[in-house]
């Protein structure tokens, strides 16, 4: 079709009415599941009273002292960064629970053979490299232990050079965003799969459903930043923008946030 056509096309056909129907199915919420929806799904793998979860990656513990609290679990809140251990013995010395908090990595955690009934891992697997940091969980749970890991995973939308960017300046390791890889690693180091959820935007959406999140404020922040002339590769600026393109890759399909269960075959 040759431009003319399609110009004639687009504005005389497709534009020529608002698509009635294309806003009346748009304007329904598909009742997206949001961050809650992370421990209901724990709940449902029923930890027991007593157990041990390990929450790898924890930052200032506020996980590991709600699944504390809601299911009677003994915990151990394990981070590498110095601030985030600070940050977690503070909460959990506020919130009068008991945990344990280590400073470690997934990748060498100081916890015996078949130690943990349950790992909960949010937002953490693509900081790593997946091959010592399951080699690990797999080590740490007893066998029948389950690993509840929350990964937002790239997809074929993120562009090359969109995913060179994002990935390089939030720390992130390439290889650990894609599903292909993740199952592959958690398969040979013996963790067998239960169950895969992709959540896609479905956080995002119940975030802007609820008015918790603002994708627009993000947007509008990007673009002052651009035009006030800001250094995007001061790693400062750099962090904050990508911070802000966050959730809008989500919304835009480029990312795939997706909750994996697996068990420890032992
Ligand atoms: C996006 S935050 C998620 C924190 C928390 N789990 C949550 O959901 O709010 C990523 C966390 O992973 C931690 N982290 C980074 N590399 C890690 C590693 N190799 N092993 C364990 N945790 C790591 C960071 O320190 C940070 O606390």
């Amino acid at each position: 079709m040759n431009p003319r056509n399609a110009v004639d096309k687009l504005y005389g056909e497709i534009w020529a009415d608002d698509s009635p129907a294309l806003e009346a199915e748009t304007e329904q919420s598909l009742n997206p599941r949001g961050t809650d929806w992370l421990f209901e799904a724990f709940e449902q793998l029923g930890p027991q009273p007593g157990q041990l979860v390990v929450d790898v990656g924890a930052r200032d513990a506020t996980h590991t002292i709600r699944l504390v609290r809601q299911h009677g679990l003994r915990a151990i809140a394990l981070d590498p960064v110095e601030l985030h251990v600070e940050l977690a013995r503070r909460a959990i010395a506020e919130a009068g629970v008991e945990i344990d908090v280590v400073q470690a990595g997934i990748e060498a955690m100081p916890i015996g053979d078949d130690a943990a009934d349950w790992i909960w891992c949010r937002d953490v697997l693509v900081h790593v490299d997946l091959e010592p940091g399951f080699a690990e969980c797999a080590r740490i749970l007893r066998p029948g232990g389950q690993m509840l890991a929350y990964v937002t995973c790239s997809t074929d939308k993120l562009e090359p050079r969109e995913a060179s960017w994002l990935f390089d300046v939030l720390a992130i390791v390439p290889e650990s965003t894609q599903p292909d890889v993740i199952e592959a690693r958690a398969s040979d180091a013996g963790l067998s799969l239960v169950s895969k959820t992709e959540l896609g935007g479905e956080w995002r959406e119940r975030m802007l459903e609820a008015g918790t999140w603002s994708a627009s404020d993000d947007l509008l922040r990007l673009s002052r930043l651009r035009r006030h002339g800001a250094d995007l590769d001061d790693p400062r600026v750099a962090a904050y923008a990508a911070a802000r393109v966050w959730g809008v890759y989500q919304l835009l399909g480029k990312t795939c946030p997706t909750v994996y269960v697996w068990t420890s075959s032992g």
